[in-house]
């Protein structure tokens, strides 16, 4: 598969958390608004839950893309946990590009709850971003084509 490949349906796990960005994504689904089907979303308490672990995990096990999405900055319902996630990112960011993952593949949003379209339009505007960069240099050597969501599901079992 090359980047020019207009086959590449790319494999996006969308981190959303609970108060803000999930709830989004339900006033997105009641709206019958769409995104691509290669699009996994997965609910989190909150983005400042999310420990660098789980964005390698998500790289490792087929991710071609990851968007994380929280609260509006200064609504986190955890205080500050999209703050902390910020600044994650920006850290992680940096260690994708060193690896040759490209740092583009991973970014992070901030919708409130009665935003769902906006929520949207990010995921297809991180979709066309991925198509055009190719899938991730890490799809097929580790656990396959298939993102493995089993492997987050401590992320709400701790919730
Ligand atoms: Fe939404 Fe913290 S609860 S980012």
């Amino acid at each position: 598969m090359t980047m020019n490949d207009k086959s590449f349906e790319p494999k996006i796990l969308a981190f959303c958390c609970h108060y803000c960005a999930y709830a989004s994504a339900d006033l997105a689904g009641s709206m019958r608004l769409q995104y691509p089907s290669g699009v996994r979303i997965l609910r989190t308490p909150c983005t400042g839950r999310l420990e660098v672990e789980y964005y390698m995990r998500a790289f490792e096990n087929g991710a071609d893309g990851v968007l994380v999405a929280g609260c509006l900055e200064g609504g986190c319902h955890f205080i500050e946990g999209n703050l902390l996630a910020k600044k994650r990112v920006a850290a992680i960011k940096e260690i994708l590009q060193e690896s040759g993952i490209v740092k583009e593949r991973l970014r992070m949003i901030n919708v409130a709850a009665s935003q769902g379209p906006n929520l949207v339009a990010a995921i297809h505007d991180m979709v066309n971003t991925v198509k055009e960069l190719g899938p991730s240099l890490l799809r097929g050597k580790t656990n396959g084509p298939e993102l493995e969501l089993k492997e987050f599901e401590t992320l709400n079992s701790q919730q």
